[in-house]
């Protein structure tokens, strides 16, 4: 299948964008005319309740060589890996971490190669994420998905992606994040042929950027580096296949043309990505670490005030200066659940053990922080000098509900059976 090229993007987090790449396509002063330009069909895509407030309301129009509805009917897809099933094994309050996940043998694309490491909520009651890994090793060949459970949040680790959706292209590579909103069609290629990284599926409120507070107008993810490609089309016809997450399972049905045939659209209601390294990372210029809420990038609210649903957080490069101070993030429990990924380097937390691709999930209430080496070199670190955190991205999902790992992740080879041991050497200190 031909391959549709990018065509640049368009900045900012959910504006009104507005893009054809024919011109004169979209309507002027209405959605849905008699007749669309060039033969075309207009077609809305809500991503919210009609009557959401209106600094909440999202929604694209869609002007396409068909509308979604010309495919044939859907019947459940096997896939034994990748699914919402949260209560298939007992939440543990262990520490636990993984090693990466090994690429495929057998040719996998990025569907395929999905697995469900945990979650909690689902499709259903419209809250809670799903956490998922991918590890691929060739494109979606006459092949489109699309997930009408959740918005997937995209955190490559290896690799990079070529995200074509309906409503343009992305191009992704490792230290960028991209969000596909629930519903989007899409194909994933895979230019360097491999591609490994994280997903979360969020069954809730929209992303959005946090609030600033005290911080000001500016700060943390700027809004003007978000970048939401612009209209491409490709005019395909074929025996193809959409599939689609609905529920918690995955299903398909045969299609006779490429569903990436939106010739122009407007709207607030499309796919994004960011580059981690832009954040504008705030931190103690006194003493003690922040809670780690302030390198929030991108927040799903719940009903409950503060409280989010999920909160993605990153660990980038920074400098710790803070005096009279314990620099790495600290011992702690938390209500609230942790999962963790690295894209690359080395957190500063952990010396050893928690390797680019890997993971770690530390539930509600289960006790963590530095590991017994962290702790001895920060005590004794001389406080004159600034350290520097280079070279590093690691990231959190961090939910209010507890994060259950799935049965195949607790029976995975990858899971560290050990990881408890990184904090039996810690030495009692104490003298009275
Ligand atoms: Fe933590």
């Amino acid at each position: 299948m031909a391959t549709i090229v990018g065509k640049g993007y368009q900045s900012g987090f959910g504006n009104e964008f507005a893009s054809e790449a024919i011109p004169g396509v979209l309507p002027v002063g209405q959605n849905s005319p008699q007749r669309v330009t060039h033969g075309l069909y207009a077609e809305q895509l809500s991503g919210t309740a009609f009557t959401a407030p209106r600094h909440l309301n999202r929604r694209s129009w869609l002007y396409r060589i068909r509308p979604a509805a010309v495919h044939e009917p859907f019947a459940p897809l096997a896939h034994e890996r990748f699914h919402n099933r949260f209560d298939e094994a007992p939440a543990t309050p262990n520490q636990l971490r993984w090693d990466p996940l090994p690429l495929p043998e057998q040719p996998t694309d990025f569907v395929d190669g999905l697995v469900t490491i945990a979650g909690n909520g689902g499709a259903a009651e419209q809250g809670g994420i799903g956490i998922h890994l991918y590890a691929a090793n060739r494109s979606m060949q006459g092949r489109f998905f699309y997930d009408a459970d959740g918005e997937l949040l995209i955190v490559p680790q290896q690799g990079r992606l070529q995200l074509a959706t309906e409503l343009g292209v992305i191009e992704l590579e490792p230290q960028e994040i991209a969000v596909i909103p629930r519903g989007v069609r899409f194909r994933v290629e895979l230019p360097d042929g491999t591609a490994r990284g994280y997903v979360c599926e969020n069954f809730g409120a929209l992303l959005r950027l946090p609030e600033l507070g005290p911080i000001g107008s500016n700060g943390l993810a700027n809004a003007r580096d978000f970048l939401t490609p612009h209209a491409t089309w490709e005019d395909v016809e074929g025996a193809f296949e959409l599939v689609t997450k609905f529920q918690g399972t995955l299903w398909t049905a045969a299609i006779g043309h490429s569903p990436l045939d939106v010739v122009a659209w407007h709207g607030n209601y499309a796919p994004y990505k960011y580059d981690l390294r832009r954040f504008n990372t705030i931190g103690s210029i006194s003493v003690d670490h922040p809670d780690p809420c302030i390198f929030t990038v991108l927040t799903s609210a719940s009903d409950t005030p503060g409280t989010a649903n999920v909160d993605f957080a990153i660990f980038p490069p920074r400098w710790l200066v803070a005096q009279h101070t314990f620099r790495p993030p600290w011992f702690h429990r938390n209500v609230a659940s942790e999962f963790m990924g690295l894209i690359t380097g080395v957190y500063d937390a952990k010396a050893e053990g928690f390797v680019p691709g890997g993971a770690s999930l530390h539930n509600c209430m289960s006790a963590h922080g530095p590991d017994a080496a962290t702790f001895e070199k920060a005590t004794n670190a001389d406080l004159s000098k600034a350290d520097v955190i280079g070279g590093t991205m690691a990231f959190m999902f961090e939910t209010r509900k507890v994060i259950r790992p799935t049965r195949q992740a607790l029976g995975a080879p990858q899971l560290q059976r050990d990881y408890y041991r990184c904090w039996q050497d810690i030495r009692k200190h104490f003298a009275p």
